[in-house]
């Protein structure tokens, strides 16, 4: 069984919970870094870090994150080192951001989306093979130190 993070803020948390209801049902071992509610405001950086964490641990292989615009959630995953998180809002973006930049997050405006591209967005995310070749010498050179 596949291990899928998911996390949110209280914004995302409607559709993360549809999400991980239909990705549970498909066979994912989804394991949930919160939010729990959508009532109670939360700070998406302290959902964002510990998924972020457990990808650069190398215990998630892949994971889910949503907030409003989801760059809340994208700019805070991306400060980890060997995350690759990509905002989605569409599926062609989420194939690319496989193909093109291996990303291993796959970042999801969920007050900007509906359920059904949403889920469109995530299976394409999940069966995207990346491409390799002239592509991994880009990703090599993210990891510059900072200037
Ligand atoms: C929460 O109101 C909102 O700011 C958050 O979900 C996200 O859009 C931030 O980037």
């Amino acid at each position: 069984m596949e291990i899928l993070g998911i996390a949110s803020d209280h914004a995302g948390f409607p559709l993360k919970e549809r999400l991980r209801a239909a990705l549970t049902a498909e066979g994912y071992d989804v394991r949930d870094f919160g939010a729990f509610a959508a009532d109670v405001p939360v700070d998406y950086p302290d959902h964002a870090h510990p998924l972020a964490a457990a990808v650069e641990a190398g215990a998630l292989p892949r994971a889910i994150a949503l907030c409003g615009t989801g760059n809340g959630m994208a700019i805070t995953l991306n400060r980890h080192r060997g995350v690759r998180a990509g905002l989605c809002w569409l599926p062609e973006i989420a194939t690319l951001i496989r193909r093109h930049n291996n990303a291993n997050v796959c970042v999801i405006p969920a007050r900007f989306i509906d359920e059904a591209t949403a889920a469109e967005v995530v299976a394409a995310f999940l069966n995207t093979p990346f491409d390799g070749g002239r592509h991994q010498r880009r990703i090599d050179k993210i990891a510059q130190p900072e200037l």
